[in-house]
């Protein structure tokens, strides 16, 4: 089959990946800069070979581009663009709206429509069927579905092949064709029984997670307070067999998914008059992290960081990858320059961020470590700086969160 996948990015370009194994694949992105890389056979995502690229684009079954006329006879577009938060921390679907125009402007035959970027239950019918009508040239029946993205960035045992992925279409012959497509490169499809499942499951899977994310830095904090070792305490209540699952304290969240999908859900939950009270708490004590562990850090340096080298380690959201998305560590930076100190930061996976590079791994007053990456040494951290800190629970030896 001919399938065109709208966005080139973490998500993008991994299904294309797989399903260039099986289809011709056009990706059509905005940015010319990737698409030029890509066409070259050069991957800006980690955990997409750049190898896999250049051997699908040398068989014809891979081509990237930025000109919209290219998806023209697809017989199955999957969108997967950003669907970030607005100023105001709400839903911005500006990107999937002009997907659906690129989609809606170009297609010249019914196709099988896909969204796999993560927004709230009702988006592929209330907003990317109306909206990709609305700017058809002609009247064509679509089919529409859902199949959100599951994928995890620098992980490595669970990946497109056989992690299980839910979908439903709008209408029994979407749901099947949807089947058929991804049963081409996926091991487990699950159905359910409407798009909104769906949607619905995926919000809260990272729903899940934030919330326990935020229980536990609340805990960190509880702790710190009444003398007691939180990672102690969690490897101690970890025991228990069933009941229980592991999260750890953090500088907070990052990324495209965690500090963001919740707010869809609270969103929509909003909007029919009910309140989201654990994911607006939650979202309170993650953003909050950033300025606690600044304060605790002056508070073991005689009270003030006014003057003080700091060096923050890691600036990705997590180990191993280069995304800076949502980082904690920017809001660190900010609450540590409103403080008075001198921050710098060091990364050796991120290398160039905010149009600054990535700085020397060593002399500060104290270090920060936000993310610690494989590839960077512990001895190293705490040869940095004569106090060094640490949110992520690796750096033994370091005054731990
Ligand atoms: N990254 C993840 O780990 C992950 C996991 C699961 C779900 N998701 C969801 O998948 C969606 C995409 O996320 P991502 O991480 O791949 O984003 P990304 O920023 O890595 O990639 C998005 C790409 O879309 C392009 N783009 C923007 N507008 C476009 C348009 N109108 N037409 C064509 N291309 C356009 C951008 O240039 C960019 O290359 C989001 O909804 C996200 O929440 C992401």
């Amino acid at each position: 089959m001919r399938i065109s996948i709208i966005g080139q990015g973490y998500v993008g370009l991994t299904i294309s990946v797989f399903a260039g194994e099986s289809h011709e694949v056009v990706g059509f992105d905005v940015n010319p800069s990737i698409v030029e890389r890509l066409n070259k056979g050069i991957s800006h995502i980690e955990g997409v070979d750049s190898l896999a690229i250049a051997k699908l684009i040398a068989k014809g079954k891979y081509k990237a581009t930025t000109n919209p006329a290219e998806i023209k006879g697809s017989e199955i577009m999957v969108i997967a663009v950003p669907t970030p938060l607005n100023s105001e921390r709400k839903p911005d679907l500006s990107y999937i709206d002009s997907a659906c125009k690129v989609i809606g402007e170009n297609l010249d035959a019914p196709a099988l429509i896909i969204n796999e970027s993560t927004s709230y239950p009702g988006t592929i019918r209330n907003y990317i069927k109306p909206a990709t009508e609305k700017y058809s040239k002609v009247k064509l029946d679509h089919e529409y579905a859902i199949s959100p993205e599951r994928v995890d960035p620098g992980r490595v045992e669970w990946n497109q092949k056989n992690t299980p992925r839910l979908f439903a279409g709008l209408t029994p012959e979407a749901t099947k064709r949807t089947k058929e497509f991804y049963s081409t490169f996926c091991d487990n499809l699950v159905e359910v029984s409407s798009p909104e499942v769906a949607e619905a499951a995926k919000l809260f899977e990272n729903t899940f997670r934030q919330v326990n994310i935020a229980l536990v830095n609340e805990l960190a904090q509880i702790s710190h307070a009444l003398g007691i070792d939180v990672r102690e305490t969690l490897e101690a209540a970890n025991t228990k067999p069933y009941g229980f699952m592991k999260f750890t304290p953090s500088a907070g969240v990052g990324g495209h998914c965690i500090p963001v999908d919740p707010s869809y859900l609270a969103h929509l939950a909003s909007e029919h008059g009910v309140r989201a009270t654990f994911i607006e708490r939650a979202n309170e004590v993650n953003l909050e992290m950033p300025q606690y562990i600044a304060q605790r850090v002056a508070s073991d340096n005689g009270g003030s960081l006014k003057g003080k080298k700091v060096l923050v380690v890691g600036v990705a959201y997590k180990p191993n990858v280069a995304d800076t998305r949502e980082t904690p560590a920017e809001h660190l930076i900010e609450a540590l320059n409103e403080m008075g100190a001198v921050v710098s930061w060091s990364d050796e996976v991120v290398r160039s961020w905010k149009g600054e590079s990535s700085g020397a791994l060593g002399g500060a007053d104290i270090a920060i470590v936000v993310t610690k990456h494989d590839v960077v040494e512990i001895a190293a951290i705490l040869k940095a700086a004569p106090y060094v800190f640490d949110t992520t629970g690796k750096v033994i030896g370091a005054v731990q969160l």
